[in-house]
């Protein structure tokens, strides 16, 4: 018992003896320690969720540094008194010896559909316990299919399925005979919908059900409608939209990708008083009929007759005497789950800047921000009088309204005014990637007041800022935030724009590292990634777009996201879990790569994209950067096979680690024997190929010193400019620095002139470009075909701001920032940058700034974790803690590793000083 006891707690022990002694006499005792800012499932009260053992986080908040968590104690109940005692909870965890407070496994009684539990915490640090916590909650979905008593309906009016057609309403009344003390509506649909009941909008969310692999699965929404019913006549309805279900998407032309008939499926359950309970369902009872919306689309945008508005059509007493009668739809489909990333909503809104009138005469409204979601329009006007409203990210080189590069994309609202009075429009069902608007038929004066920017995406918690001295730099930061914002819309995409827009699997998994610093993104992915293992064919191919609409092949750096996210979100939030989860999924992938491979080890058939978008040119002084594709086929299924072998000694699957190391040993070999000469050159000297093999350990410890060299040296021969495309841009300013060459990271990160991260910015670009030149020096564009100003990957130099100029990095081997590597690299001219970091475990801050008085480093490390921090280019003798000379503080062990003092650290503020810096 003991010996179990000592060996869970073996890191906890190891830690206190090792790190601890030191900093713990900076405790100044921590009695007002206390858990706080519950998560369930990385949410806050969540409302329907259907995991059969959610996991609970807390952080702790406290006056006192170098706080560790020595226990918890966790109680569920499923009523909130329950919490207090007076009845046997659902779950007592009991005191349990640990430091572990992220992804406590709940572990108590069944969970039963619909309830909600309640739950709060208790610490013990320094050896007594804290008060207990605040209670939070979470509420349980649908376990059961059984659990679904509604049908699923549709309207029975004709309709053309090539193309949009009238948004169908369905509505039915119902009586209540008392007021309800709980009603949930449990909702979702083929399509899009929006529910409303007596009148007002039901939720928040907007875009719902959001975009699955429908025939796979389909999330449900729970909303708790409590407040909006009431004793007696009582009316639900619900707008459906084709959205990504059988709307336009995947290029031109195409639509009904999972289906041609719009569907409802939804229950109201309603409980009273005395602990009866009704279900109003979706069922034949219901009725349909069309109204204003008469198209709409993700790509093209909505055409709206608000003199067909029908007022009051989900209250009671409307007359729905001509409503036509619904039919059942077939109840096949994909597997009903609950919603688990975080909603698309309406976040923030926008004030146009400026109304120009164009050269060709447009009237154009520029929103000052390149941004996705939708205009909501104020107008005034005559009975029938259309407004059309278009979409547009850029203007071109002479000032006039550009829309080549949205290809098939509409992107244009058409407003019909019913007259009378203000009328406000916001769409329902579309969105558009935009900075201008082009209107047309405004009546009246169009002021900046007449249109609002309604910018939506999932609903993440922001949790990253970064900043520094470098004015354009700062605005690289905040573009990547936008393309973040852009992009994140349920899905990961790879634009919001043009008649794309698409889960492209290779783009999300270059931005992953850098999207988990902008914003908490592990239930994003978690949900995504169930559509990676839901599209994943049975031989292990992971299709190029997700959800699959596409039915696209395996391209390296593409498919490889099934194993790189999840790797990537387990260092990131601690989350073993994802792991579990995906497991098969990766395996298969690396399976697929190793049948393809075969006993070559080298990966040279299928079709890839390569270094997507890597620097192309015909001059004749720098060739252009085309990376070999069989060689990065094989780099990446070494990647991969890496990760695999890593994932499963964390899952505690050894002989599989075994095998997967020793089958990377062969990969790695026949890489080397096949693409890398005696000297280090690579077969494709670019800087992808050098980065992609550093950065995956490819190369011989003898080799790398020269190929680092060599990577240098080509940096330089272009004068400092980056050439590497999608998949070599993430990784290469790591490279530079794990290979001690920041230096030159910093000479690609200030260039201004392209390809380079600030040509664009100095372009006055407010997002990410597809492209390093978008638009061209002389303000032309590049191939409209393919130019969308909004699109993250090359974003992913975000990891390196944080983790590498501010210092903030996460270590796999205490994954969640649970060990939290401090280790800023400054220089390139900058004087002071820092960053902040929401993890898991509460707040990490990082911010240095280079005075005359000499280096300054501020680090704020959260209770419950410790962190190791790297002070660059300095002496242990010279080093200050709090003004004291570090020397002088026994609780501390500082060593000199070269010119760099390395030190650890426990929660709480710290200010490191030294002079004279040499940077
Ligand atoms: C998309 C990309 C994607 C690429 C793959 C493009 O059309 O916009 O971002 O990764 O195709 O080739």
């Amino acid at each position: 018992m003991f010996t179990r006891f000592l060996k869970n707690n073996l890191r906890f022990f190891l830690l206190i003896q090792l790190v601890l002694p030191a900093a713990m006499a900076q405790s100044s005792g921590a009695g007002d320690a206390r858990a706080v800012n519950l998560l369930c499932e990385y949410k806050v009260n969540p409302m329907g969720i259907d995991a059969s053992h959610p996991r609970l986080s807390w952080q702790i908040e406290t006056s006192a540094e170098g706080v560790m968590q020595e226990a918890y104690q966790v109680i569920v109940a499923s009523d909130r008194e329950g919490l207090d005692g007076s009845r046997a909870p659902a779950w007592d965890s009991g005191k349990v010896i640990s430091d572990q407070s992220i992804h406590v496994r709940y572990q108590g009684q069944k969970l039963e559909s619909r309830q909600r539990y309640h739950w709060k915490v208790r610490i013990w640090v320094d050896g007594s316990a804290s008060e207990w916590s605040e209670p939070a909650w979470w509420e349980m979905g649908l376990l059961d299919p059984a659990d679904w008593k509604a049908s699923w309906i549709e309207s029975t009016r004709e309709e053309d399925i090539t193309r949009s057609e009238p948004s169908p309403m369905l509505r039915r009344e119902f009586e209540l005979d008392r007021d309800p003390v709980r009603a949930r509506l449990y909702i979702t649909s083929r399509g899009l919908y929006e529910a409303e009941i007596n009148g007002s909008v039901v939720g928040d969310e907007v875009l719902a059900p959001g975009w699955t692999s429908y025939n796979h699965r389909l999330q449900y929404q729970v909303y708790d409608v409590t407040g909006l019913l009431r004793n007696g006549a009582n009316a639900i309805g619900v707008r459906l939209g084709d959205g990504w279900y059988r709307g336009f998407i995947a290029f031109r032309g195409n639509r009904n990708a999972y289906g041609d008939h719009l569907g409802l499926l939804c229950q109201l359950e309603v409980t009273y008083g005395n602990g009866s309970t009704e279900i109003i369902k979706s069922d034949t009872e219901w009725k349909a009929s069309t109204g204003a919306i008469l198209a709409s689309d993700i790509y093209n945008g909505e055409t709206y007759d608000a003199r067909l508005e029908k007022e009051g059509w989900s209250t009671p007493g409307y007359d729905d005497g001509d409503w036509l009668p619904v039919r059942l739809g077939a109840d096949s489909g994909g597997k009903l789950i609950a919603s688990e990333g975080p909603p698309i909503r309406r976040i923030e809104e926008i004030r146009p800047i400026e109304i120009l009138e164009t050269p060709e005469g447009d009237t154009v409204l520029d929103m000052g921000q390149n941004m996705v979601g939708r205009i909501r329009m104020k107008v005034s006007g005559e009975t029938g009088t259309k407004v059309v409203i278009k979409h547009a990210e850029v203007l071109d080189k002479d000032g006039n309204f550009y829309t080549e590069n949205l290809r098939a994309a509409d992107q244009k609202l058409e407003y019909t005014l019913k007259g009378g009075g203000e009328e406000v429009y916001e769409p329902v069902f579309t969105f558009q990637g935009f900075r201008y608007l082009a209107v047309d038929g405004y009546p009246g004066e169009l002021t900046l007041d007449s249109f609002t920017g309604v910018v939506i995406h999932s609903d993440m918690e922001p949790t990253g800022s970064f900043e520094c001295s470098h004015p354009l730099v700062n605005q690289l930061q905040q573009n990547i935030i936008w393309g973040q914002k852009g992009n994140f819309l349920d899905v990961p995409t790879d634009c919001p724009q043009r008649d794309e827009r698409l889960g492209w699997t290779g783009d999300a998994q270059v931005f992953a590292e850098t999207a988990s610093f902008n914003f908490n993104a592990a239930s994003f992915f978690t949900k995504w990634l169930g559509d990676v293992a839901a599209d994943q064919t049975d031989d292990g191919q992971v299709p190029h777009v997700v959800p699959n609409v596409l039915r696209g092949f395996s391209a390296t750096g593409w498919a490889d996201a099934a194993v790189i996210i999840p790797w990537t979100m387990y260092v990131r939030y601690g989350d073993r879990r994802i792991l579990e989860q995906q497991y098969e999924s990766m395996a298969a992938w690396v399976g697929y790569m190793k049948e393809q491979a075969g006993d070559s080890y080298l990966w040279t058939n299928g079709t890839h994209y390569g270094d997507w978008l890597a620097y192309a040119t015909d001059r004749s002084d720098y060739p252009g950067a085309t990376t070999d594709k069989d060689m990065l086929a094989t780099a990446f299924y070494a990647y991969s096979t890496s990760l695999m072998e890593k994932t499963c000694r964390v899952l505690g699957k050894v002989n599989e680690a075994e095998q997967y190391a020793s089958l990377w040993k062969r990969i790695q070999q026949a890489f080397v024997n096949e693409y890398v000469t005696e000297n280090g050159r690579m077969a494709s000297n670019t800087q992808t190929a050098y980065t992609i093999a550093l950065e995956f350990g490819l190369l011989p410890r003898g080799l790398r010193a020269q190929a680092a060299d060599r990577l240098v040296a080509d940096i330089r021969s272009f004068n400092n400019h980056i050439t590497t495309g999608f998949l070599g841009t993430p990784y290469l300013c790591h490279v530079l620095s794990d290979n001690g060459k920041t230096g030159t990271a910093y000479d690609l990160l200030n260039q201004e002139t392209y390809p380079s991260w600030l040509y664009p910015v100095k372009m006055g670009a407010t997002t990410i470009w597809e492209r390093w030149d978008g638009i061209k020096p002389d303000g032309t564009f590049q191939n409209a075909g393919m130019n969308s100003f909004n699109h993250y990957a090359y974003g992913a130099i975000g990891s390196w701001l944080y983790g590498v100029v501010a210092g903030i990095r996460p270590d796999p081997d205490e994954p969640g920032f649970k060990h939290i590597l401090i280790s800023p690299e400054p220089g390139g001219g900058l004087t002071h940058a820092r960053a902040e970091l929401d993890s898991m475990y509460g707040r990490i801050e990082s911010g240095w700034e280079i005075t005359e008085d000499g280096f300054k480093l501020q680090v704020v490390i959260p209770p419950n974790t410790h962190a190791t921090v790297r002070l660059p280019r300095t002496r242990v003798s010279e080093v200050r803690l709090h003004g004291q000379p570090l020397e002088d503080l026994e609780n501390y062990r500082p060593r000199q590793e070269g010119d760099t003092v390395v030190l650890g650290i426990l929660s709480g503020e710290h200010e490191f000083s030294y002079n004279p810096p040499v940077f």
